[in-house]
């Protein structure tokens, strides 16, 4: 067995690309005909492990292995039972709870290795009970945020979440949205022409898209997988392809909605893309999104920049536009529980394109002022909102929102 062959692996002519631009080539990499004549020659069974992937290797020394095997990222139901044997192994059962492994495989997107240093470490400290958890998230924030692990999916939505207010345009109302997405999830057997749960999520930053999709998975009691445009971008040719294909793997093997956030670097217009790897990024994702048996969504905050094509593939479409009347009314009693004079109504009106995180980040800045702050200062914060977004010449103010065909 040879173990850590990444270095003797990675051939000559290897496509590792970053590497040579690094300077770490020549150091890193073996000599692919060496290499080659040793896969050749050797004599007896031979298995080699690699922490890098196929890629990093050159196809003629590929070739050569008899049988492969890809460990490929873990989804929430294999960690589950990976924490489950572990605990076992290290007699952790009475501090690491069903229930506490629940929480952690989902949560955290740790491998093997990581759930076994959280629990050696356990087992040394031994906390009691009540303090095992919290013990669990002080050892595994930092070390996922050394490797750059994504914890979390979804945070919960906020406390005060309803739909009233939002002013969203669409196909259909958000309450019938949330009907349909239970009905698609409740429907048994896998007829491949039944018709995809594709929703897009459009409107200006802070119109409520993100918090919708949060909402949506809690009512329906589904995990919520939630990858940014700039989560899937890679900077390796091929890599935001494969970044996409691997989310929706990871949503089907969870059940979950996958959330395309902030998609709009990409899936811009083909027609504008400059470079081929912007068009086969979007053709990936409307691949997928017709093979994908769950439900998918994405949101953008600049519909104009979309690809006019793909946003035709999606079944439902809802715009968030900005706040009307009654939704100002409605998140000004939400945010601030206060009653507002007619004068301060007037003057709410008047100030335009508010949308709710306008109202969200209001709330947070006045917090300190407790109950000394005012409506004046309430309003004066909002307009300050207002016109910042005036000032940033945000791009909708010009064009109207909404799907045009
Ligand atoms: N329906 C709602 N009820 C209460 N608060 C909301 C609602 N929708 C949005 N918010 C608040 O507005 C903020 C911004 O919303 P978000 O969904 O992040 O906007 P977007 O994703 O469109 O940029 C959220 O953090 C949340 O506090
Ligand atoms: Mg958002």
């Amino acid at each position: 067995m040879i173990d850590e062959a990444d270095d003797m692996l990675r051939g000559c002519d290897g496509s590792d690309g970053l590497s040579e631009l690094f300077g770490g080539r020549t150091q890193a990499s073996g000599d692919k005909g060496l290499l080659n004549s040793v896969l050749d020659g050797v004599q007896v069974p031979c298995v080699w492990i690699a922490n890098v992937g196929p890629e990093s290797l050159a196809p003629s020394s590929r070739r050569r292995f008899d049988y492969s095997i890809l460990f490929g990222k873990l989804d929430a139901s294999q960690r589950a039972a990976i924490w489950r044997n572990s605990v076992s192994k290290f007699k952790l059962n009475r501090l690491v709870t069903p229930s506490l492994i629940e929480t952690l495989s989902g949560k955290y997107e740790t491998s093997a290795g990581g759930i076994a240093m959280v629990l050696r470490n356990l087992a040394d400290l031994k906390p009691k009970a009540a303090d095992c958890a919290a013990l669990i998230g002080k050892l595994l924030e930092p070390h996922c945020a050394l490797l750059g692990i994504q914890t979390g999916s979804a945070k919960g939505v906020s406390r005060d979440y309803s739909l009233a207010g939002l002013n969203i345009h669409g196909d259909m109302s958000p309450v019938r949205i949330v009907e349909a997405v239970r009905a698609f999830q409740d429907h048994k057997g896998d007829d491949p022409d039944r018709p995809r749960m594709n929703i897009l999520l459009s409107g200006p930053p802070g119109s409520g898209k993100t918090e919708f999709v949060k909402h949506l998975g809690e009512v329906l009691k589904t995990k919520v997988i939630v990858k940014t445009g700039s989560n899937l971008l890679s900077m390796w040719v091929g890599g935001t392809e494969k970044n996409i294909a691997n989310a929706f793997t990871e949503a089907e093997n969870d059940r979950a909605i996958l959330f395309f956030d902030e998609v709009d670097g990409l899936m811009q217009a083909r027609e504008r893309a400059q470079r081929s790897w912007e068009v086969t990024q979007v053709n990936e994702i409307l691949q997928r999104m017709e093979s994908f048996a769950g439900v998918f969504i994405a949101a953008t905050n600049f519909l104009q920049n979309l690809d006019p094509a793909s946003i035709r593939r999606f079944t439902f479409k809802l715009a968030f536009d900005y706040l009307d009347h009654d939704g100002k009314m409605e998140f000004f009693h939400k945010m601030f529980k206060t009653e507002l004079t007619p004068e301060e109504t007037n003057e709410l009106d008047a100030i335009a394109h508010l949308v709710p995180g306008d109202f969200r980040t209001v709330r947070q800045s006045l917090f300190y002022l407790g109950a000394t702050a005012t409506n004046a200062d309430r309003l004066a914060a909002l307009r300050q909102e207002s016109d910042m977004k005036r000032q940033g010449g945000v791009s909708s103010f010009a064009s109207p929102i909404g799907f045009h065909p």
